[in-house]
């Protein structure tokens, strides 16, 4: 298939490229290029890529893809309450943009990266895909109203799956280190500590980046029937941990790290347990990845490419590089470029 895949050049894109070229598709990338030099180690292979804001995304740029893999957003709850009306533009106006000229443009299939965020405070019980959604920050929300206004697209010859991704975890040449799993093995190599600073009580359903690349493989090349205007959780029960559990498991592969629970971010409502058996039925997708392992991966990565401090607490967090590329005058207030060539000054 002939695939465009938006947002190419950030975390998970740039590790789920080589997994849907290796199952043989051609595939295009799409990004503004906010976090193109975010990189830990050597430089991906990036596929060919249209360098636009999805703002500003035409018909035109759509035409000739069998799908459209939509992966571009500004992507966690953080930077979402930092700047909610341009989480908003970015994240729903113009996602919902995107999805309807790609349905113009003739593009059969549209996958969505939602996240399982949209059931906000889960309760005791595992949330499957038809719990009530409560998305609990303006990042949640922006998921939720694209997957309420995309599946209205949806008809015989458009097909939108809303993949509604656990929390990520796991190394990618485009580092994140913003997300949990990643920040404690970080945070463990650097100091010695893993230090949780909520009272580690909440649940996290958690996800190796490329189980999320292997899921999205699955559902392009799934019949229609299977997946049409339809919602999956991504990821496995077994990851299901509590924020303890994970900084347990850290401290069992970072050599004489020691765990330290501070709660002095104080409670934390984002809880909740996730059921994945839709994504197992429609699919027969298993998430390969666990949480020691990723872990184990994440420290081996770490130290083979010299991580730092400085990169760690900046260049690998996304509000803060970001940010970054505000004050330097890169980007405006809408983080839009300023210049063209401006991206890898
Ligand atoms: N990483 C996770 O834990 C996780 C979990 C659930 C869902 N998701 C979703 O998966 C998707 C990818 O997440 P990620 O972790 O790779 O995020 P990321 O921040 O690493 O990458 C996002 C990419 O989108 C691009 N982008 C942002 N705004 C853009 C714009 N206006 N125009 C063009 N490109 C733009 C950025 O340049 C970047 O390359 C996001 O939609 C995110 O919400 C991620």
């Amino acid at each position: 298939m002939r695939v465009l895949v938006t947002g190419h050049q950030g975390y998970l894109g740039t590790v789920m490229v080589p997994v849907l070229r290796t199952a043989g598709h051609d595939v295009v990338g799409l990004d503004s290029g906010l976090f193109a030099d975010c990189i830990l180690g050597s430089a991906p292979a990036d596929p060919l890529g249209i360098e636009v804001d999805i703002r500003d995304v035409s018909e035109s740029q759509l035409s000739g893809f069998d799908a459209v893999i939509h992966l571009a957003a500004l992507s966690n709850d953080p930077l979402g309450a930092l700047a909610p009306r341009i989480t908003y533009d970015i994240n729903h106006h113009a996602s919902v943009r995107l999805a309807r000229l790609a349905k113009h443009a003739g593009v059969r299939r549209f996958l969505y990266a939602s996240t399982c965020s949209v059931y906000g405070a889960g309760g005791e019980d595992l949330v499957t895909e038809s719990a009530p959604l409560r998305p609990l920050t303006p990042y949640a929300e922006s998921k939720v109203r694209v997957e309420d206004d995309v599946a209205t697209f949806a008809d015989s010859d458009f097909s939108p799956v809303f993949l509604r991704n656990a929390t990520a975890f796991g190394f990618s040449p485009r580092l994140r280190a913003d997300i949990v799993l990643n920040n404690l093995v970080g945070h463990a190599v650097l100091t010695g500590e893993v230090r949780v600073l909520s009272d580690g009580t909440p649940w996290r359903p958690l996800v190796h980046a490329r189980d999320i690349a292997s899921a999205f493989a699955r559902a392009l090349v799934a019949p229609v029937d299977a997946v049409h205007c339809s919602a999956f959780n991504v990821g496995t029960e077994a990851n299901n941990l509590t924020v303890a559990q994970i900084a347990a498991a850290v401290v069992d592969v970072v050599p004489g790290s020691r765990l330290l629970i501070t709660g002095e971010s104080g409670s934390d409502l984002r809880s909740y347990r996730v059921d994945f058996s839709a994504i197992r039925r429609a699919l027969g997708f298993e998430a390969a990845w666990s949480i020691p392992d990723g872990a184990a991966e994440l420290c081996r990565e770490y130290l083979a490419a010299g991580l730092t401090e400085a990169d760690f607490t900046r260049r690998f967090v996304r509000l803060a590089h970001l940010e970054k590329l505000r004050t330097s005058g890169l980007v405006d207030q809408s983080l839009r470029f300023q210049t063209v060539g401006a991206r890898h000054g």
